[in-house]
């Protein structure tokens, strides 16, 4: 059977990355897989987090995940820490995976910077508590952005590990699925990615943006003096302009290179035009949702304990079976 899996952090705005590069697919595999989708506060917490904010955080994701189409009926949505197998299974993991796959982490290398002392042992830790979440159900596909490839190999090569070193065929190994736009970068500067943490909120365009802030973020983004190519060929080393090229593309559901044919010889100025109209039908309705359920958390709050009673359900036997396969019990 296929399970889809996947996560995001309760850490601050949802921004065009995280819509493109995953939530939007999420609500796209809807139909042909059992989903459950998960906010994952215990890795939100391996960086710290303001209590009241992270408590806030992880309801307005929600509410973005619902209000990008992500049906709390039919598919599972819930927050990680409420289901403390996900802790449970790690630790296990902990005692399988080795320092060496750690150190490679590329993740962890960008995030703990020059202070690598004085980062979290959960920071350290994190693609640990990423391999409990997938493989605490059994899930078969995980759909991300690029950027969470490496997780999903070390996830396959614990899964690995731990069934060579108990003998047995107990996890399967998860495929990440990568679609759509798979890497949205910052509207500032072409060669970092979209993130929650750049310091300037006209690096992204969030979830949550009104029409007039996501005119006026385009209407900034950087770009070059030349006119848009008549193919990708014409992209090469203009990383801004294939950003916005791909933005538009994954918006509309089109080929860079149909993209290109669209608005080949037209300058940036005209492009960005049909740009903030495209980007504004997409996320206005959305932004409009999350508003909507943001006055009422009462809903979003048992979306969250539904899912995770449902959530348990499945958890419950594999992680009983995992103790029984390690000797615990
Ligand atoms: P997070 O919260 O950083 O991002 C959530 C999802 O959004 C994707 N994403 C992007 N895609 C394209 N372009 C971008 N600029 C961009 N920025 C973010 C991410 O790839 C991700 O799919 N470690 C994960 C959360 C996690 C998880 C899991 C995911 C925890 N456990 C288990 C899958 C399965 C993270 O920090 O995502």
């Amino acid at each position: 059977m296929n399970r889809i899996f996947s996560g995001v952090q309760p850490t601050g705005n949802l921004h065009l990355g995280n819509y493109l590069g995953a939530i939007r697919n999420w609500a796209r595999l809807q139909d042909q897989y059992d989903c459950i989708y998960c906010v994952v506060d215990l890795h939100a917490i391996t960086t710290p987090q303001d209590p009241s904010e992270l408590r806030a955080n992880t309801r307005e994701v929600t509410a973005g995940l619902m209000a990008a189409g992500i049906d709390p009926k039919r598919n599972i949505i819930f927050n990680q820490s409420r289901v403390s197998g996900h802790a449970e299974l790690a630790w296990v993991f902990n005692c399988v995976a080795r320092l060496g796959w750690l150190n490679r982490m590329t993740q962890f290398k960008e995030k703990a910077g020059k202070h690598r002392d004085n980062a979290t042992v959960g920071l350290y830790a994190y693609p640990t508590l990423m391999a409990a979440d997938i493989l605490l159900y059994k899930a078969t596909h995980v759909p991300v952005g690029e950027d969470q490839k490496q997780h999903l190999e070390l996830t396959r090569d614990i899964a690995k590990a731990f069934n060579s070193m108990f003998g047995t065929e107990f996890f399967p190994m998860p495929e990440p699925l990568i679609l759509g736009a798979a890497r949205v970068m910052s509207l500032r500067d072409g060669s970092k990615k979209m993130s929650k943490s750049d310091d300037s909120d006209y690096s992204r365009i969030n979830m949550a943006d009104d029409a007039d802030s996501i005119a006026l973020k385009v209407r900034k983004a950087r770009t070059d003096p030349e006119p848009l190519p008549e193919s990708t060929d014409g992209l090469e080393g203009r990383t801004e302009a294939a950003n916005l090229l791909g933005i538009y593309g994954a918006l509309a559901d089109k080929t860079v290179q149909q993209v290109c044919e669209e608005f080949a010889g037209k300058s940036f100025s005209q492009f960005k035009l049909q740009l903030i109209d495209l980007a504004i039908a997409v996320l206005a309705p959305i932004g409009h949702e999350m508003k909507r359920l943001s006055e009422d958390p009462g809903h979003v709050d048992q979306v969250l304990s539904d899912g995770a009673d449902r959530a348990t359900q499945i958890a419950t036997p594999i992680l009983s079976d995992v103790k029984k396969v390690v000797g615990l019990t």
